[in-house]
């Protein structure tokens, strides 16, 4: 079908939660993800959604600013495409478009919680073998990292945090 990705607005309607709630279920607010987002704001420059023809939201994404030890990175999510649109290429879309902005706007490594066959071909790779940790409970599979820009990770280690208050 038909979409567009463009930034969310302000004017948006605000269905986010409730589309969220139905892709992931409620019970994602005791992630370990959703810790590294508590009371820390996400980065307006990197908020998208896919619109159909008639500018009804079909998808969304966002991002977090996070620090690996003491250097920012971002997080990637949460990424939601409604229930019977998805397997239509718009989540691959979003991800594109909006790693795409991370890279143009200077962020070098993105973080991500979610499946290997589904990040894997963006280059994500597996972050505990690469020496990183998440401050909770999460399957190692899923925990993935990205370098924006080669070399972003040398010499990066230790344990994942909140970004540091703006
Ligand atoms: C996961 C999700 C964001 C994918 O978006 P989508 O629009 O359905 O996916 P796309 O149509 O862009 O798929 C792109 C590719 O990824 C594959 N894929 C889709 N969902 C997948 C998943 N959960 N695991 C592995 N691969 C997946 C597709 O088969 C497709 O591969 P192909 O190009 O070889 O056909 C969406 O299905 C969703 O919102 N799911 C529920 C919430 C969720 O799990 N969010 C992701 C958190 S990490």
């Amino acid at each position: 079908m038909a979409f567009q990705i463009r930034p969310q607005r302000p004017q948006d309607p605000e269905h986010f939660d409730s589309l969220l709630d139905r892709t992931f279920g409620t019970d994602r607010l005791n992630k370990t993800v959703y810790r590294l987002r508590e009371g820390v704001a996400d980065l307006a420059d990197l908020r998208f959604v896919a619109v159909g023809p008639d500018g009804g939201l079909l998808a969304s994404l966002r991002f977090w600013p996070i620090a690996i030890g003491t250097a920012p990175a971002i997080l990637l999510g949460p990424l939601a495409v409604e229930p019977a649109l998805q397997g239509r290429g718009i989540g691959r879309a979003l991800v594109r478009h909006g790693l795409g902005e991370a890279r143009r706007l200077g962020h070098r490594v993105c973080a991500v919680v979610g499946e290997p066959e589904y990040y894997g071909p963006y280059g994500f790779v597996n972050a505990p073998a690469v020496g990183l940790a998440l401050p909770g409970p999460v399957d190692p599979r899923r925990f993935q990292v990205l370098e924006l820009e080669p070399g972003a990770l040398d010499g990066l280690s230790g344990p994942i945090g909140r970004a540091a208050p703006a």
